[in-house]
């Protein structure tokens, strides 16, 4: 294994809860309740493709035009980001700056793959900008997790075998992203919804290189 593909929200950081209660208050606007297990299946789902997933939830998908749509889209990320405005470095998820330093000092590539267009901030504001070697932009990603494309791009990026790539999700879609392009899957959460992983890790904290090489 040559190197490590990080997603973001809900791995780095628990930016993953706001994203969960911005959708939901855009739901409650328009008079469909979101709870948690459906926020499940957003989870790295793309914006267009989330807000249309809670469209076809309470069959309204035919009752906005696409310029209300981007409304909709864009009302959804203001409030994310004022959500997000506060985080700071006391926002990185226990053991993932140690399993950062542990990847860098053992000379792994570092990569991060989100779907989420806000990446590159939230990671500048955790103060984790340096720790890898690239991050996907993903407003160049045409097609959302699960589709594998995100983590290719960062492989490609980082120049390693997608098959000596190791993929970091939080997410089901994420997971099934990572299987489909031939890396081996760390789950970070339950080990009854991330069923597709080869393992799976209920708290950050136990991430560490010797769990993850020891179960390959
Ligand atoms: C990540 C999150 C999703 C979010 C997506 C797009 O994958 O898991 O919940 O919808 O990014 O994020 P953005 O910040 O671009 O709206
Ligand atoms: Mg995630």
């Amino acid at each position: 294994m040559k190197a490590f593909i990080f997603d973001l929200d809900g791995v780095i950081t628990d930016s993953a809860e706001y994203h969960y209660l911005a959708w939901k208050a855009l739901g409650e606007d328009l008079g469909i309740p979101i709870d948690r297990e459906f926020n499940e299946t957003l989870k790295g789902v793309s914006r267009t493709e989330s807000l249309e997933r809670i469209l076809r939830l309470g069959h309204r998908e035919n009752d906005f035009s696409l310029e209300e749509k981007e409304k909709l889209a864009t009302k959804k990320n203001s409030h994310y980001v004022s959500l997000i405005a506060k985080i700071t470095s006391a926002d990185i998820l226990p053991g993932i700056e140690t399993f950062l330093s542990e990847l860098r000092e053992a000379g792994y590539k570092i990569g991060m793959a989100s779907a989420s267009k806000n990446a590159q901030m939230v990671t500048r504001q955790l103060g984790l900008l340096h720790a890898f070697d690239h991050i996907v932009d993903a407003a160049t990603v045409m097609d959302s997790k699960p589709h594998p494309e995100v983590f290719l791009k960062a492989a490609e990026a980082l120049a390693v075998d997608p098959k000596d790539c190791i993929g970091v999700e939080d997410a089901v879609a994420g997971i099934e992203a990572i299987r489909a392009a031939g890396m081996f899957a760390v789950g970070i959460g339950e080990r009854n919804v991330l069923i597709e992983a080869d393992i799976v890790f209920t708290d950050t904290r136990d991430l560490t290189l010797e769990n993850v090489l020891t179960r390959i």
